[in-house]
């Protein structure tokens, strides 16, 4: 059978963690020139919940994928694009699970443990080290620069699909969006 549109449990998992992306960089970049000050604290705080509630999506996500089959790829698309496709989508996974742990392991490097919505204290992999935690702020920054690039590819593929093939390919993550009779797949 052809599944025509993801299940509803993913399709809202997956337009949640795009919500908490954008906010968990917009928070970043709004704090990352502030000189320190009691306003700063709370907005990093606000981005490591932000942050560590997309490494619980992601981690929902990829139990949902273990034990469901997405919707097929167009059948006329060339193999060159469902590889990428495929290696995106897999990047994009790798990357929601990684950036988090980057940033949850720098707070711990850093000495400052994370408090999960100032109730829950999460336990740290690290001890304090502050050359590490140096380390862990660069590679989340160049994780965060690779995700930005590639989350550039994922949404012009998809408008691509939907504006110039004008395929069903966005209504499978959209599904108000009404599917195109004319190229059912
Ligand atoms: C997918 C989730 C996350 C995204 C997209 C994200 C994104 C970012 C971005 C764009 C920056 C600014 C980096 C720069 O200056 O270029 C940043 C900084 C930071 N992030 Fe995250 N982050 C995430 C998760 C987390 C988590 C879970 C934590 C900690 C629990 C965390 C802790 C930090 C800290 C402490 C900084 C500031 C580093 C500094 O200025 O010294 N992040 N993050």
């Amino acid at each position: 059978v052809i599944i025509s549109r993801y299940s509803s449990l993913a399709i809202v998992l997956h337009w949640l963690s795009a919500l908490m992306i954008f906010a968990a960089i917009g928070i970043a970049w709004s704090f990352d020139d502030m000189p320190l000050s009691p306003r700063k604290l709370e907005m990093i705080s606000w981005h490591k919940w932000v942050g560590i509630t997309i490494l619980g999506l992601t981690a929902l996500r990829l139990f949902w994928r273990t034990s469901h089959r997405p919707p097929a790829l167009p059948a006329n698309m060339p193999a060159w694009q469902k590889w990428a496709a495929h290696g995106t989508h897999g990047a994009l996974y790798i990357l929601l699970v990684l950036i988090p742990l980057s940033g949850w392991a720098m707070s711990c490097a850093k000495g400052y443990p994370v408090v999960y919505l100032g109730l829950v204290e999460l336990p740290c992999l690290v001890n304090k080290d502050l050359e590490l935690g140096k380390s862990l702020r660069e590679a989340h920054e160049w994780l965060n620069i690779t995700l930005l690039v590639l989350l550039a590819a994922h949404l012009g593929a998809a408008l691509k699909h939907h504006l110039l093939d004008r395929d069903n390919t966005l209504s499978k993550m959209l599904p108000w969006i009404r599917p195109r009779t004319s190229n059912p797949q």
